[in-house]
């Protein structure tokens, strides 16, 4: 499970931070949990909209993703602080992350009644209808004495108390799966196929479609190539060293931006007709509706299903297993959003992999076999099988990240 902790605190040094990261480390093995700031969030201003600012959109996209929210308040005169209601006011004004998403309060606070208070009125905004949210019951997590709980390190000192706050988090994670249930999926707005909707790095001055968009934009841009270095975030490597890695990854990979555009693919097969979900070299560029003009309307739909469920945060991934492939063959396409920096859907990744190899390798490595089941996938009801990207596809359905058929980008199959 994937949570996200917000410091209700704007100070530098801060009790609810060291709990928050004491969490996230302490209980690793039970969840993810990514600490959040909200240092940076203006005063909220009904008369001066900030909901698009990045600090407050970045806040709305980590928690429109997270399957739970611990929030961590100080106690200020018996309340929470100024800055986590002015955030909250944020997240419930034009935008509302925390609708039906499962929170948990924990709190730390200098006097014995370790943020009582304020946790009982953090309680209670939570449940305005403009936040909405499911905040567990039952479970008061309070740290008073904050100045001696914690040791040298930033961990919690009493043992009793580390146990307590465990037995909490546990309940939290079944509050979780129950609360999950409840979720109602945001609806989707119709996805721009035709890039329409150009963005800062879009390339303009050359037509998407033109079987030579590669060359012909990278000229435009003065893109370089082979043995220039290009920085990265954890990194230095050439051009060349790029395409060597990308080439070597044993699944095909494909990028397609946020505008709908088919930007990337690595051959690694040299052969299309070789490749799971076969892609052309002249598809470099293309506008999705191009890339997928052969798919019959209903496909097209799945298209836009599968995108616009990344980039609405409903998922952050969409996986797909291909029906009708060779028994040799398990033909599984995963579709993971790219984030901005901010955290809002910056495009698609997508890998298609034959995952037979890797699974017989690992039944014969470990002595297991595969036991049980109904035999061979079949898709639940819902959308049928889609390719975003290549649109390798077949029937099939989808209603959740397993056993869908969809796909997003990789373009000119079979169809
Ligand atoms: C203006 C102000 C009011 C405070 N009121 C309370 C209070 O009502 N109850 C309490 O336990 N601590 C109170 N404190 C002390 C906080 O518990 C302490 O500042 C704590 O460290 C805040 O959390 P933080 O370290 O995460 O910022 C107050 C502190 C300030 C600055």
């Amino acid at each position: 499970m994937k949570f996200v902790g917000i410091v209700g605190s704007n100070a530098d040094q801060s009790y609810n931070r060291m709990l928050l990261e004491f969490i996230r480390r302490h209980f690793k093995l039970k969840f993810e949990l990514e600490v959040l700031e909200i240092k940076d969030v203006p005063m909220f201003n009904q008369d001066e909209d900030q909901s698009q600012s990045f600090p407050v959109q970045y806040l709305y996209n980590k928690i429109t993703r997270a399957d739970g929210v611990i929030i961590a308040t100080p106690e200020h005169n018996h309340t929470t602080t100024p800055a986590l209601k002015s955030t909250l006011e944020w997240l419930s004004f034009n935008l509302h992350p925390f609708e039906d998403k499962p929170v948990m309060i924990v709190g730390a606070s200098y006097y014995d009644q370790g943020t009582s208070r304020a946790q009982v009125h953090l309680r209670k905004i939570l449940d305005a209808p403009g936040v909405n949210a499911y905040t567990l019951p039952g479970n008061e997590f309070l740290l008073g004495k904050a100045k001696e709980a914690f040791d040298e390190n930033g961990n919690i000192k009493n043992e009793g108390t580390v146990a307590f706050l465990g037995q909490c988090l546990d309940n939290f994670v079944k509050y979780v799966g129950v609360v999950s249930q409840l979720k109602k999926p945001k609806p989707i707005a119709p996805e721009d196929l035709d890039c329409g909707k150009p963005i800062s790095t879009t390339i303009t001055g050359v037509d998407p479609d033109d079987p030579e968009w590669l060359d012909k934009a990278a000229k435009l841009v003065n893109a370089v190539e082979g043995d220039t270095y290009v920085k990265l975030d954890q990194g230095l490597l050439t051009v060349n060293q790029l395409n060597m890695f990308l080439n070597a990854m044993p699944f095909e990979l494909t990028y397609a931006d946020d505008n709908n555009q088919f930007l990337y693919y690595n051959n690694a097969h040299q052969d299309p007709e070789t490749m799971m979900a076969k892609r052309v070299p002249s598809q470099v560029g293309n506008r999705m509706s191009t890339v997928h003009g052969s798919l019959p309307p209903a496909r097209m739909k799945n298209v836009e299903w599968v995108i616009g469920t990344l980039r609405n945060g409903n998922q952050e991934y969409v996986r797909t297993i291909v029906p009708g492939s060779p028994a040799e063959v398990i033909n599984t396409h995963n579709y993971q959003a790219m984030y901005y920096p901010d955290g809002s859907y910056a495009g698609i990744n997508e890998i298609v992999f034959n995952f037979k190899p890797w699974l017989d390798w690992y039944l014969q490595t470990t002595g297991q076999r595969l036991v049980g089941g109904s035999g061979p996938s079949a898709a639940p009801a819902g959308h049928g099988h889609t390719d975003a990207n290549s649109g390798a596809s077949d029937a099939g359905g989808h209603s959740d990240n397993a056993n869908s058929n969809t796909d997003a980008d990789s373009g000119a199959s079979s169809h």
